[in-house]
């Protein structure tokens, strides 16, 4: 039996991968290496000792995804698969919606046909929307303020629904804070195409050489030194993450939504700031205007995933820099050689 893992050769899918297969899975990826490189699963056969069976296949084509699970004994899905940055979202709706929903429902239906009722669904907290209070827990209100958001927020929704039309699904919802960091190997970590949107990845392409400097977007928020607060939380506690899911998801039926982040926040000066400290690399920066739809802070209340699931993020922000920076400085142009 195997657990088939969608998107399995990006960021996060590829530490999962790694994790599972530590933890005694069998893994099988299906990507359709949009935004990722098939040289991340070679790497992670390099970490493991094991074969990576791969399916360069688009999950919203049915007609493959059913070949995977006639060629596969398949007993569970971590879906990973889609599109990721908000900006892009806002810019292309459709192509978002086009392809987190569809490749999901595609996905479900065919699970359905074979009789696989288990799924581990990368959800994200940006479906708290605007949120008045933190630390962010499951049973508050939800939302979304961009497209991106809305795919996660829709997904999550169809998921709820699927598991009232039929209580033999297992499904889980994780809800994803601020992923960064690398596997300790320094052979897998992340590899944003083009300039990164986000925080870590831009704070490490400066400290390589890459970028002149980091633009720090806003220091008047009401935070502790005026600039955003977010849960950062280690790749591979995330990774983790998903090994207890899948645990939980094969001896129960349910649908559950689990924050996955430390509970802690971390302003982006704290985060640039401990980014020297652990790599005595300097990062100059400069203070640009905020960011438009950032809010002041972002953090989780995990309890929920540490009571249910036994999961606990174990990393704090000092290896989460070093192990970045362990990644970048060995692969600076990520996967391409
Ligand atoms: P990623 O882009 O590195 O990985 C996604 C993978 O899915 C890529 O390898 C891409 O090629 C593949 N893919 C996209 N559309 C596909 C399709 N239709 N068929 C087959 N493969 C397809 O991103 P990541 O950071 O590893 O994120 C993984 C998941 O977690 C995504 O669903 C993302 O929305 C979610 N998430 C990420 C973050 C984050 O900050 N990285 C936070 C919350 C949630
Ligand atoms: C973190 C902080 C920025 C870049 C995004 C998505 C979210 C989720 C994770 C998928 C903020 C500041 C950033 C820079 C900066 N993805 N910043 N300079 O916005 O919390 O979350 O990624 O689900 O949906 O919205 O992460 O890393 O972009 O920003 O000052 O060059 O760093 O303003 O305070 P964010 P981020």
């Amino acid at each position: 039996m195997a657990i088939l893992v969608t998107g399995g050769a990006g960021y996060i899918g590829s530490h999962t991968c790694v994790e599972m297969i530590n933890a005694g899975y069998d893994v099988i990826v299906v990507d359709n290496l949009d935004n990722s490189s098939s040289e991340s699963l070679k790497r992670v056969e390099q970490i493991t000792g094991k074969a990576v069976p791969f399916y360069r296949e688009d999950v919203r084509n049915k007609e493959a995804i059913r070949k995977i699970f006639k060629e596969n004994q398949i007993e569970a899905v971590i879906h990973f698969a889609g599109l990721k940055a908000v900006g892009e979202s806002v810019r292309e709706p459709i192509m978002y919606y086009d392809n987190n929903l569809f490749n999901t429902i595609t996905l479900l239906e065919v699970m359905n046909e074979y009789g696989v009722k288990k799924i581990v669904f990368s959800s994200s907290a940006t479906v708290y929307g605007i949120a008045t209070e933190m630390p962010l827990k499951e049973g508050m209100p939800l939302g979304a303020i961009n497209p991106y958001g809305r795919t996660k927020y829709f997904i999550e929704e169809i998921l709820r629904d699927l598991y009232v039309a039929d209580s033999g699904w297992c499904i889980a919802l994780l809800r994803y804070f601020n992923p960064i960091g690398a596997h300790k190997s320094g052979l897998i970590g992340e590899d944003p195409k083009g300039i990164p949107n986000n925080l870590m990845p831009y704070i490490s392409q400066v400290a390589v050489g890459k970028l002149e400097k980091l633009h720090v977007f806003g220091n008047d928020y009401n935070t502790v030194d005026g600039t955003g607060v977010r849960d950062y939380i280690h790749v591979v506690d995330l990774a983790i993450g998903h090994v207890k899911a899948v645990d939980w998801a094969l001896q129960h039926t349910g649908c559950e939504a689990f924050n996955l982040g430390t509970g802690n926040g971390t302003s982006v000066l704290q985060l640039r700031n401990a980014f020297v400290e652990a790599t005595g690399v300097e990062v100059p920066y400069v203070i640009d205007p905020r960011r438009p739809g950032d809010p002041d802070e972002v953090y989780a209340d995990a309890t929920k995933a540490k009571e249910v699931l036994g999961w606990t993020a174990k990393y704090g922000v000092k290896e989460m820099c070093e192990d970045t920076w362990r990644w970048q400085k060995s692969n600076p142009n990520g996967f391409e050689k």
